[in-house]
């Protein structure tokens, strides 16, 4: 795992965005996308080049279960407004969260996996470890799948909804390894409240017990930080 760490979180959104526009004027074909606040500078930033992203595929990790695409907190609706409407992507893969049948959802989602591997998968990480909607104690073999989100996670994310009680209590996620597939990830990870999972992420055995600690286990994985992300590793990382 190569850790690279930046000052403040916009020179390391900068750095994010040197390599993913490095990737993708390289002919990458499929890329994976997160949502959530992380991502939303870098997005800014792809948004305004001109890339040709036309033959590029995208992939998202999760969706909330019961949102409609048009639902303002729906993934779908993030990624759109972020991304896809200014960017002439091939394709855009983003979960059905009212899919009728649900378990239905998750093995098509995943037959698109299997024939977009993904190329670099770009990561956010909750601050349990949390990767896509993989909460802690899920199995490292998961494939796509509905996922329960845990009340921190429901905490941490209430600040996009109007009260408590909106925020969706499951979500579907692309599996620890569905996203373990991809050739390269980049996990980004900003502030003092994501410390601590960095510190288990990079400093600690790999466990389920923190999904991020499978990084460790990926051949190609590069994480980019913050001062404050960073601030409780050990000095010599
Ligand atoms: C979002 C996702 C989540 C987020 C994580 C961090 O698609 O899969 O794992 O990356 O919850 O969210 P933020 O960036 O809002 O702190």
């Amino acid at each position: 795992m190569k850790v690279l760490r930046f000052a403040n979180p916009e020179e390391a959104t900068k750095a994010a965005f040197d390599i993913v526009s490095k990737r993708l004027e390289a002919g990458l074909k499929t890329i994976g996308l997160a949502t959530g606040s992380t991502p939303l500078k870098l997005y800014e930033k792809l948004r305004n080049t001109n890339i040709d992203v036309s033959q590029v595929t995208t992939v998202n990790l999760d969706e909330y279960v019961g949102l409609e695409p048009a639902d303002p907190q729906s993934y779908n609706y993030y990624m759109n407004e972020e991304l896809f409407k200014y960017m002439n992507f091939a394709a855009t893969y983003v979960p059905n969260g009212v899919a009728e049948d649900l378990e239905k959802e998750c093995e098509r989602y995943e037959g698109f996996l299997r024939n977009h591997p993904v190329d670099l998968q770009i990561l956010g990480m909750g601050p349990n470890g949390h990767i896509g909607f993989n909460e802690p104690g899920t199995s490292f073999d998961s494939v796509t799948h509905i996922a329960e989100l845990t009340p921190s996670t429901r905490d941490a994310n209430k600040r996009f909804f109007d009260k408590e009680e909106e925020v969706p209590t499951r979500a579907i996620t692309m599996g620890i390894s569905s996203i373990m597939g991809a050739k390269e990830i980049m996990m980004l990870a900003f502030g003092e409240g994501k410390a601590e999972a960095v510190r288990t992420m990079i400093d600690a055995p790999v466990t389920v017990d923190c999904p991020a600690t499978v990084l460790q286990n990926h051949s190609n994985a590069i994480v980019i930080l913050d001062e404050a992300a960073a601030s409780k590793l050990q000095r010599n990382k």
